[in-house]
Parts: structure tokens; sequence; C-alpha cells
């Protein structure tokens, strides 16, 4: 199989470092700026030439499916209003050849387990996953994350692991790999391990949530125990797969937010405020008055 037709999106957390905000509404649907961190990832797997996505999804998400799916009452109005560049907004959320596949994770037994619950959809074919709370940013010119990802998949034809440089305090919240240079900014993986202490960790190199994996990693994950945190582990089913086929990590060309924590939310909505056409101008100018006004209160 040449080419990535199928993402998984596993969407099932409860979000609680998000709290009172996610009480109500799925964390995947926090805007940054004016979209939803689930419509960005989309619209990274739209850019990857991806036409199925498969979203695990859980109670209280089904924000995510109307997301994605026809407003009828919405669009009428905006159609009887003549707001026609409204109407064409919530129109284009989703491309028409692109299939959304919702599937319940009936208990939040972790990561591997989530993506395990796409296999009767995914089948065997080579696939992404994309945690929509890494969110991926890229200088105009550069492809998106995974659409960096699926063109090395083209050619090296194996499973593919987003990774960057962390500082070895923080080796706790990531899967972190050991990996030996192999093409430039491609490493070949011969250890991953979930969250290990910084004395415990093999190196500094953390996966952050973009994969391209191989549809064999179903059959490791299905015989995997708990790992981590008591869940079952993505990372010990890439362990795993790794015993029989080639993994690669790749340090891809852009910045990460961690909008699964205040700060790196923050960060994110803040970098693209700077970008966006409506706020650009506006937002630069505040915060060159907030700094200068910072300035002034710390002398
Ligand atoms: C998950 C994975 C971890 C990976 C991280 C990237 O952890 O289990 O291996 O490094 O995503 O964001 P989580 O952040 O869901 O705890």
């Amino acid at each position: 199989m040449n080419k990535i037709r199928k993402a998984v999106f596993p969407v099932a957390g409860l979000g609680s470092r998000f709290l009172p905000a996610t009480k109500a509404q799925p964390k995947e649907m926090l805007p940054i700026v004016d979209k939803p961190l689930i419509q960005y990832a989309v619209e990274e797997a739209v850019a990857a030439g991806i036409t199925e996505m498969i979203f695990i999804t859980g109670r209280n998400k089904r924000a995510i499916e109307d997301h994605f799916d026809k407003a009828y009452e919405l669009e009428a109005e905006l159609e009887a209003a003549n707001k026609q560049a409204l109407l064409e907004l919530v129109r284009g959320v989703i491309p028409k050849n692109v299939t959304c596949i919702y599937i319940r994770q009936s208990a939040p037994l972790g990561l591997g387990h989530a993506v395990l619950c796409a296999r009767p959809v995914v089948g065997s074919e080579p696939f992404a996953v994309l945690l929509a709370d890494d969110f991926m940013a890229t200088d105009a010119g550069t492809a998106p994350v995974l659409a960096q990802m699926t063109e090395v998949y083209g050619y090296e034809k194996c499973s593919l692991l987003a990774v960057q440089d962390v500082p070895r305090e923080n080796t706790r919240q990531y899967g972190i790999v050991k990996a030996a240079p192999y093409r430039p900014a491609l490493e070949l993986v011969s250890n991953i391990v979930e969250k290990p202490q910084p004395a415990e960790a093999p190196s500094t190199l953390a996966v952050v949530g973009r994969y391209v994996l191989s549809g064999a990693i179903f059959e490791h994950l299905e015989n995997l125990g708990q790992g981590a945190g008591g869940e079952i582990q993505l990372t010990d089913g890439i362990a795993a797969l790794m015993q029989a086929e080639r993994v690669l990590a790749y340090r891809y060309s852009g910045q990460r937010y961690d909008c699964g924590s205040k700060l790196g939310y923050l960060q994110a909505t803040a970098a693209m405020g700077l970008k966006h056409p409506e706020t650009a101008a506006g937002f630069s100018s505040f915060l060159e008055q907030l700094a200068k006004e910072s300035g002034y209160s710390r002398t």
C-alpha cells in the first residue's frame, strides 16, 4: 500500500487538565483563535491526502460529530440572512470527499486501546494517528507535519513517529525513543519507553502526537497487557512492532504546542493570533503594549 488513506483521532480523553472548561465540552473543541483543535488536526490529515477520518470517541463528545456534520438550522439562517461568506465557512469545515467514522471507546483503557478500537475500520493497511491536543504549526511554504510524514512514508514504507528533543526533566510526559542516525531527519528506533523517569530515559527524544503506523500494529496491541499507568499503551505496541518491522523516528519541521496544558494552549493561541489575518495587527500591538506595561511595573 503506497498511500495513507485513513487517519485515527483518539478523542475519548477526559481533558481533566482543562477543567472546568472541559466539564461539558470535549477538550478537542477548544478553539485556537476561531477553529477547534480537532479541526486543525483534520485539516492536517486532509492536507496529507487522507480521506477517511476515524474518531475514537467517548461520552460527552457529541460536539465533535456535530462539528463535522451538516448544520441545517444554522445554514438555513445564514442563507436567509444572505451571509454568504459565513455560510461557506460553515459548509467548508470538511471537504465533500472526506468520510467521518465514529467509534465509541466505552472505557478509558489507554491510547493503545483507543487505536485498537479502529481496527475493524482500518483493517491491515497503514494509517495515521493524530493527537489533536498536540497542535502542530508550520511556516508558510512548509508542508504540514503529517504531510511531511506521508511523503517520507512514500519512499520508506515503514512506521514513522514524529519526534522532538525535550528537556530531560520532561521525559516522564512522553514516549521516549532510543534511535540511531539513519538519513537526514530520520533515525532508526531501537527502543521506546512510555513516560520514563529522567534518570531512566534512554534519550531525550520524545514522541509527539503524529504517527504513521503499519497495520501490523493491531496484532501487537491485541496481545498487550497493561503498561504505564495501568493503561494499554500505544508505545508498548510500537515496542513490540519494532521487533518485527522497521520503525523510524522523524524530526519534523515545525513547531509543536502542547494544547493539553494551559501554557501550551496559551502559546498556540498567541502564535496563531499573530498570524490570523483578522487579528494579526491588533494583537501584535496589544502584545507590545502589554510588554511595555509589564516592563514599567517591574521598574
Ligand atoms: C501520549 C503518548 C506518549 C506521547 C504523547 C505525545 O501521551 O502516550 O507516548 O509522547 O502522547 O503528546 P499523553 O500525552 O496522552 O499522556
